[in-house]
């Protein structure tokens, strides 16, 4: 097939025109990853939602294809996943080409319920079942199917994560043949509630690579009641046994009044996992089919609370972008708990570089840069009390600030509103676990003439923050506060190929 175009923004994917939301059918088959997404092929507000596709060999160069799996008069195609049926387990390939299956949500009005449609051509042409639904429990909010295969060490046999949304629980279904399905068990309410749940993804990593130390991570998304306001993603590290899955330390189940209410402290929110700690990084799931111990996620980067009243372009009329392909890990900190680790997948040595600059012992840099960058930052403290990288800032008002503070052991991103949606200027924090030193990645690419976006990974990527931020003059400013800054190096970097 032709590629339609390669898009821009520079670094990540966005379609060319219309609204997108969640990352639906990530799978890589045959050395071209797929990324489907949720479309609108004919406006740019959530409706019509479709199937729209991209495809790469790189997960940076995007190429956007013909939509995949269109809405009809009988429902909306909601958020979903892709399988390899290996083995031809459902009949609609053969051994030689295995046919790609999707599982995704047919959303009508009240009733929400688990469709199939498969491909035979790599991923491109689909057809929908005509034995749809696969999966329907008469319910109105059943959704977001991720479909893995598990092998118990026998054959094995395929497994479904979903969600009632508004119960705040995740199903847990078997099949052998992907169209019939039969329930396993059930997940929560538990811990973060404050919204309904969407969007869940299940998956086996070893901690700290070690093979005999496997645990299993169940990522949940939380609209409202994430821990930067609105919507946000929550994981769970525990043990799947083919059936039920445990939390390693189990989260509190809510009152009824919780429930009913959603609202949560701050305190206890940061008790739980959190993929990122800031506003923009939503619906995350990873890819299907790549090399076991490799986990990519990609989420939608945006905030239900705004998402419809984000600035488009006249010439490129799109909205909001993915966030760029984080490779996932588990590691053990120094307290013993097992955490998740996000790393951006980008390939450095591929593009092009410049040096724009260097920062030693407390001095500030100030550096030009274009549309893409990447900066990194590392120190520790002096006798500084915090250290602050000031981004496009010509006043004070109108400065992106990440800060991070030694007495508090936190990190912070403030963003002004320049030109954007009512609700969208504040303040999105982390706690570390190491106060005395300074380990940013910070990458920025403009994905719009007003809107950029930022993914600040700290802690070697143990805690993230990304955000969408007003387009800026992409000057930089680190200064030491305070006191200075020992072993101080920053670099800027201009991504372009
Ligand atoms: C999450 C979500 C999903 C749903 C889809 C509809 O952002 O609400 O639960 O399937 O978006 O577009």
């Amino acid at each position: 097939l032709p590629p339609v175009r390669t898009t821009s923004p520079r670094m990540h994917f966005a379609p060319r025109n219309n609204w997108m939301n969640d990352p639906n059918g990530l799978v890589f088959h045959d050395g071209l990853y797929h990324l489907y997404f949720q479309y609108n092929p004919q406006g740019i507000e959530h409706a019509n939602l479709s199937w729209g596709h991209a495809t790469s060999t790189d997960l940076l160069r995007w190429t956007e294809r013909d939509p995949a799996i269109l809405c009809d008069d009988d429902a909306q195609i909601y958020s979903g996943s892709v399988v390899v049926d290996h083995g031809n387990t459902s009949g609609f390939g053969t051994d030689e080409n295995p046919a790609l299956v999707a599982l995704y949500t047919a959303a009508a009005a009240g009733r929400q319920a688990q469709a199939l449609a498969y491909s035979t051509d790599g991923g491109y042409a689909w057809t929908k079942y005509d034995g749809n639904p696969v999966l329907d429990r008469g319910t109105s909010d059943f959704r977001d199917p991720k479909v893995f295969r598990y092998d118990d060490g026998g054959d094995g046999y395929w497994v479904m994560v979903a969600v009632e949304a508004e119960d705040r629980q995740v199903l847990f279904h078997r099949s052998d043949d992907l169209k019939t399905w039969t329930l396993l068990s059930s997940y929560g309410p538990a811990g973060p509630v404050g919204g309904v749940w969407e969007c869940p993804d299940m998956f086996p990593l070893a901690v700290d690579g070690d093979d005999d130390d496997v645990r299993w991570v169940l990522l949940i998304s939380l609209n409202p009641g994430g821990i930067a306001g609105g919507s946000g993603t929550h994981y769970i590290v525990g043990d799947f046994d083919g059936t039920t899955f445990r939390a390693s330390v189990p989260h509190p189940t809510p009152t009824r009044a919780l429930l009913r209410d959603g609202s949560q402290s701050r305190d206890e929110l940061e008790r739980y996992g959190w993929i990122d700690f800031g506003p923009d990084c939503y619906a995350g799931v990873t890819f299907d089919s790549l090399s076991r111990n490799e986990r990519t996620l990609i989420a939608w980067m945006d905030n239900w609370k705004y998402a419809g009243r984000i600035p488009t372009d006249d010439s490129d009329e799109h909205r909001s972008a993915m966030t760029l392909p984080r490779r996932l890990s588990l590691v053990r900190d120094r307290d013993g708990d097992v955490r998740l680790r996000q790393h951006p997948v980008m390939d450095l040595e591929a593009p092009e570089t410049s040096d724009l600059g260097s920062l030693t012992e407390g001095a500030a840099l100030v550096a030009d840069a274009s549309d893409a960058v990447r900066i990194r930052v590392s120190a520790l403290f002096g006798d500084a009390q915090s250290v602050e990288l000031r981004i496009g800032s010509e006043t004070d008002a109108d400065a992106v600030v990440i800060r991070q503070d030694r007495a508090s052991a936190r990190i912070e991103l403030d963003r002004p509103d320049a030109g954007m949606p009512e609700g969208f200027r504040g303040s999105s924090s982390a706690p570390l676990a190491r106060a005395d030193e300074i380990e940013w990645e910070i990458l920025i690419d403009a994905l719009n003439e007003q809107v950029s976006s930022l993914e600040l990974f700290a802690e070697h990527g143990e805690r993230v923050l990304t955000a969408l931020i007003p387009a800026s003059s992409c000057t930089f400013a680190l200064a030491a506060v305070g006191g200075r800054l020992l072993q101080a190096r920053a670099d800027v970097v201009e991504m372009r190929w």
